[in-house]
């Protein structure tokens, strides 16, 4: 993911040294052959990565079956724009089952005296910034509240709830207060959430379950609280939303945390994770529309025609409606449950083994994603050992642990195998490492591990973002 690895694992001009570079627009188009062998060769090596199923989340299908079924779905809408209804109404249809099918998963049956309704977005991100929104539309329009009335919204989240949340906040100017969770647990005292709550907290947030152990917040009593303070309660689903159900059904430990909880006001859940849909989709479900309904945005003096939107976007991939659909109406509750059943399965069985070493220990309760630290020693030791057996783990903070979203890759019994070998290496080395006094390279960053990124924090970062989206146009001409 980053350009500017410090161990110089990866280069800054990824396939320079075979590939054309394309600085500006070639005069004559390349022939379509050439560049679909281009394309060919770079997707095969990429895949071969994640195909050794030792990489934590990120490819949560491992399909190659269902990515060609979903291509064929894709390809037929890839080209319509889902904004334009009176051309496609197929996206009607597609939208509105996708929606009413997350409804369903999430139990809106169970909401009385108001009408649910979602929308669908392009990613979990995208269902956050969107729940956001629309709660704080909703607040200034209800309850009065809003900077202009000298009221600043705020949002009580987790500190184990998402980084989105901190997005929502910085780009809707609402304040932003993180309460701490408890070390032990990792879960979110609802205490804690009650007192930070006042008369213009707009929502209030859970996770089901978040991204740093896999644990699920105290969704009933955060449910009450929210209830009897007059404000929401933003269930964040995006990685269990369509894993959980099914973990439920199969007689895990797995709380409610849906729309059966009162006092839940939306949830979010990501296709493009346990939906096995493409990237760029994911669904976010409100117990009433007119929450939603908030942020509908509308210019309707615009010299160009009246214009009107259901979200933050314009023009959205008719492609990705289709494949989102036919993701899961082809899986149905059944493909579900059965691709639940092996990664729950496979969690359960990667913990036993972390449990079977006694320096290594699990954080919180968690089921199908999890993370584990040491108190023996710098678990990023372990990180260090693991990486170049191809392990590629999450790496976290605060303290410090390693991070496993298990997927259908990691279910093959060989990965289980190679995982409990390489974890007893990696142990005794970490061991070693330690009695002689010398630090990890793995550090924590979203998505990797990495060292670094300790001081300096702006500057690291416009580096590393630099690095993703400027340095081609920097490539020295010699080499174009
Ligand atoms: C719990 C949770 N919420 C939100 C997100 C953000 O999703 P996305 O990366 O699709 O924007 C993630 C991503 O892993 C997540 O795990």
């Amino acid at each position: 993911m980053f350009d500017r690895d410090p161990e110089g694992t990866m280069s800054d001009f990824p396939y320079a040294d075979r590939f054309p570079v394309h600085r500006t627009l070639p005069e004559q188009g390349r022939p379509r052959e050439d560049l679909l062998a281009e394309l060919t060769a770079m997707a095969a090596e990429e895949d071969a990565v994640w195909e050794s199923g030792k990489i934590s989340g990120t490819m949560y299908c491992g399909d190659h079956e269902h990515y060609a079924y979903l291509t064929e779905a894709f390809a037929k809408f890839a080209h319509v724009n889902a904004l334009q209804r009176d051309m496609c109404p197929s996206q009607t249809k597609f939208e509105g089952e996708i929606i009413a099918m997350v409804l369903d998963l999430m139990h809106a049956e169970a909401v009385t005296g108001t009408r649910p309704g979602g929308l669908v977005t392009s990613g979990g991100t995208g269902s956050i910034l969107h729940a956001i929104l629309a709660y704080r539309e909703y607040a200034a329009a209800t309850r009065g509240i809003s900077a202009a009335a000298g009221r600043l919204p705020n949002l009580v989240k987790p500190e184990t709830a998402h980084p989105a949340f901190d997005k929502a906040c910085h780009l809707f100017g609402i304040e932003n207060r993180t309460v701490p969770v408890d070390p032990a647990t990792t879960l979110v005292d609802p205490a804690v959430v009650a007192a930070a709550i006042d008369d213009n907290t707009i929502a209030i947030v859970g996770s089901a379950g978040n991204y740093p152990y896999g644990t699920i917040d105290p969704i009933a009593e955060l449910g009450r609280i929210a209830l009897d303070r007059g404000a929401g309660l933003h269930v964040d689903g995006c990685l269990g939303g369509f894993i959980l159900p099914f973990g439920e059904e199969l007689g895990y430990p797995v709380p409610a945390f849906d729309f059966r909880v009162p006092g839940v006001t939306s949830i979010s859940a990501d296709t493009h994770k346990y939906g096995y849909a493409f990237k760029g989709s994911s669904v976010v479900v409100f117990s009433d529309k007119a929450i939603r309904n908030a942020q509908y945005f509308h210019q309707v003096g615009w010299s160009g025609g009246k214009y009107m939107s259901p979200g933050m976007d314009g023009s959205r991939s008719g492609g990705l409606l289709a494949a989102t659909w036919a993701s899961m109406v082809h899986l149905g509750r059944d493909g579900y449950r059965a691709y639940a059943r092996d990664i729950f399965a496979t969690a359960e069985a990667m913990m036993a083994t972390v449990r079977s070493h006694p320096e290594l220990r699990i954080m919180g309760a968690p089921t199908f994603c999890f993370s584990f630290t040491s108190d023996a020693f710098d678990i990023y030791h372990v990180a260090d050992f693991m990486k170049p057996r191809g392990w590629r783990f999450n790496g976290q903070q605060y303290p410090n642990a390693i991070h496993l979203a298990v997927t259908r890759p990691q279910t093959k019994a060989c990965v289980l195998e190679a995982f409990s070998a390489d974890l007893a290496e990696a142990v005794a080395y970490a061991r070693e490492q330690q009695a002689a006094g010398r630090l990890a390279h793995s550090g924590a960053i979203y998505g990797g591990v990495i060292g670094g990124l300790t001081s300096e924090v702006e500057a690291v970062m416009t580096m590393i973002m630099d690095g993703m989206l400027d340095t081609q146009q920097s490539l020295p001409p010699a080499r174009a």
